[in-house]
């Protein structure tokens, strides 16, 4: 078995009722990498994520999975190569920690066959990798923000697929809880070769942990490739419409972006 999937969007476009959101975009997701996808606040990020695990139907091209279109797959198919943690997931009310994560077992389970070990052990892993173990019994609802969300990507991790998507996944979490997310991420893509796609706002740690990052303006492709040569004042100026300064993060050498607002001197910016 190979954990090397190709996933391409080929002149994709995507919309929602009389407006398109993303046109024609053309991009490829390096196969065992980390890929981080930026941009302004409603530039499409998520609805290209909903395209590419097969969510929402595109409107013109197609999103192909190893080569084959995705919306053509079965759900349960993609499902057990390609898992989804959405920007804003809804849990069943009353649903327990542990409950929800083994929902991310769904996709490996055949019609007659029960809940086997293989699924215990996946979800106490999963568990265990996102420091929820202690939370198991209590009901979703009754959690913080923070401790939530690191459920929710529990439940992306039990689904143990070879590549994983991510939409915003360190939004409400501390910064310690934050860099432990991400570290985890990288430890999945480097033990498993899991490829990662996530939406990541906080562009200096995109660059930190990111092999490749894609910039969407609008619904475009602004630029795409290797930190150091998208994360620019140029880029920032365009994709979010600020001066900033780039320098080279002290602790990564990537690059770490420091943006200027109307109250900081900008002489020096770009
Ligand atoms: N279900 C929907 N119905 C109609 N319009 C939608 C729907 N979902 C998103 N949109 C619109 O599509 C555009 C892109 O939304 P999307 O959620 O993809 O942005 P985003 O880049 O993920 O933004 P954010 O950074 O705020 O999460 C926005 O204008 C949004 O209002
Ligand atoms: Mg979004």
């Amino acid at each position: 078995m190979t954990t090397d999937h190709s996933l391409l969007a080929e002149e994709l476009t995507l919309g929602y009722g009389d407006r398109d959101v993303i046109h024609s975009l053309d991009l490829a997701v390096p196969p065992g990498r980390i890929t981080a996808i930026v941009g302004a606040n409603a530039c499409g990020k998520s609805t290209l994520l909903r395209a590419m695990s097969r969510l929402l139907a595109p409107r013109g091209g197609r999103v192909l999975l190893d080569g084959r279109e995705v919306h053509r797959l079965p759900p349960k198919k993609v499902a057990r190569t390609l898992g989804l943690l959405p920007q804003a997931p809804i849990a069943p009310e009353g649903i327990t920690v542990s409950d929800l994560v083994g929902r991310g077992r769904h996709p490996h389970q055949r019609m007659l066959t029960r809940w086997s070990a293989g699924d215990d052990q996946a979800v106490a892993d999963a568990l265990e990798a996102t420091g929820t173990a202690e939370l198991a019994d209590r009901p979703v609802d009754e959690l913080s923000g923070g401790q939530r969300q690191r459920v929710w990507i529990a439940m992306a991790l039990a689904q143990q697929t070879d590549l994983l998507l991510l939409d915003e996944p360190t939004t409400f979490l501390d910064v310690s809880h934050q860099v432990e997310v991400l570290d985890l991420l990288t430890d999945l893509n480097g033990s498993r070769g899991t490829t990662i796609v996530l939406v990541l706002h906080d562009l200096n740690l995109a660059a930190r942990y990111a092999d490749h990052l894609i910039a969407l303006a609008s619904g475009r492709l602004h630029a795409a490739g290797p930190p150091e040569q998208v994360i620019t004042a140029e880029t920032v100026r365009a994709v979010f419409g600020i001066r900033s300064r780039v320098i080279t993060d002290p602790v990564s050498g990537t690059p770490l972006m420091l943006p200027i607002g109307r109250h900081h001197d900008a002489a020096r910016a770009v």
